[in-house]
């Protein structure tokens, strides 16, 4: 499904082929373009642009093109308006830079800037969780800087000579911010969900590191950390997967997978003598269930959902979704991974961006499941 923003007077979609024709007009077009610094246009083609177009395409559901480019079409006419484009994602500081121009003469004057604006500023914070967009003009564009101004930017900093036009003069330009106020964990948390539903997008390695980490970091019974985390992107892997958790086909969707696997700790360091310590009524069937058997239910198994847990907030941290999955036969993920007996698959969690919006499901109610001891 096509990403597709709607706003009061403008809709949003990715770029298409078909674009092309009217980017060139508008790119050629020296009126348009002069309050970027091209009095005479771009002088490009249409096979060029085309060209560029098509990159950009291919890449956008296999990996990270500088630069995501978006129609801005005119929400009563359907026709296009002008363009709107996100780039230099910064994965660290959750910042992309912005730009945006109506290239159709006849729109200009109309709102369909602010309008467009705003409505991919909400999109762009609340599908990758940014904490500001920045953008920047060429300082003698007074009109533009206003209207930025008045959508909340502000300015960072002027860099004279910063441009070198066409004609070889240099111009300044200014740089500016919008910074989203920061969003608490569990107001986040109020809008999640687990996601079944993924979109065509690759999660950068940058934030697959980050979510790894949180992993890594997770606290565990006698810090024994008896975990390893096997990340999968291979998709014949994945079918594999998807097919072993009783054929769970959303799964396929997913930009990669981590199965929490959980190493089998000796009894001596916490495996069975756990069990024994907070279950003595239950000494002796503990002490008699069989050792493989018993690897297989053990607390142990449970621990992998503290890492699992730290992974889903990192990811979400991003904008990223994810659904648990236990729902799957242990033994032949095992063998599908190519894991040694005493190293036992215990979740898989999944992740993507979301298709949709996330919405929380329904919880129960704070006083149904508060004990209070006071
Ligand atoms: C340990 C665990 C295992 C789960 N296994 C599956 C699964 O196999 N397939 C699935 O579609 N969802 C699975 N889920 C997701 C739950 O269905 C989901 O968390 C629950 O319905 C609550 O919805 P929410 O996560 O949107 O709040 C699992 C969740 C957890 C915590």
């Amino acid at each position: 499904m096509e990403i597709m923003i709607k706003g009061k007077k403008t809709i949003i979609r990715p770029i298409a082929l078909e674009d092309a024709e009217v980017f060139t007009k508008w790119w050629n077009n020296g009126e348009v373009m002069n309050s970027v610094g091209y009095p005479d246009g771009l002088g490009i083609t249409e096979k060029e642009v085309r060209k560029d177009f098509e990159k950009e395409i291919t890449e956008r559901e296999q990996g990270f093109p500088n630069q995501r480019r978006f129609v801005i079409l005119n929400r009563e006419t359907g026709q296009p308006a002008g363009e709107i484009s996100f780039s230099k994602r910064d994965y660290k500081k959750r910042s992309v830079n912005i730009g945006i121009k109506i290239g159709e003469p006849s729109e200009q004057g109309k709102g369909l800037g602010k309008d467009a604006l705003q409505i991919f500023m909400n999109y762009l914070y609340e599908r990758y969780n940014l904490r500001s967009i920045q953008l920047d003009t060429l300082a003698e564009n007074l009109e533009a800087r206003r209207f930025y101004k008045d959508l909340g930017f502000e300015i960072t900093e002027k860099v004279s000579g910063y441009w070198t036009d066409p004609e070889g003069k240099e111009r300044d330009v200014i740089f500016m911010e919008h910074r989203r106020a920061s969003e608490s964990l569990v107001k986040r948390l109020e809008k999640r969900c687990s996601v079944r539903d993924f979109a065509k997008e690759p999660v950068a390695e940058e934030i697959i590191d980050e979510i790894l980490e949180a992993g890594r970091l997770a606290p565990s019974g006698g810090n024994e950390q008896s975990w390893k985390f096997a990340l999968v992107k291979n998709r014949k892997l994945m079918e594999k997967i998807a097919d072993n958790a009783y054929n769970q086909v959303w799964m396929l969707d997913a930009a990669f997978i981590i199965v929490l696997v959980t190493n089998i700790v000796p009894d001596e360091k916490g495996g069975r003598d756990v069990q024994l310590a907070r279950y003595p009524e239950f000494e002796e069937r503990i002490e008699n269930l069989d050792l493989h058997f018993y690897g297989r239910i053990n607390q142990e198994e449970h621990q992998t959902k503290i890492p699992g847990t730290l992974m889903m907030l990192a990811a979400l941290e991003h904008g990223v979704g994810s659904s648990w999955v236990s729902y799957f036969n242990v033994n032949k993920l095992q063998k599908i991974l190519g894991l040694p007996q005493s190293e036992i698959p215990s979740e898989i969690l999944v992740f993507g961006y979301p298709q949709r919006p996330m919405k929380s499901t329904v919880k129960k109610p704070m006083e149904s499941i508060l004990l209070r001891y006071e």
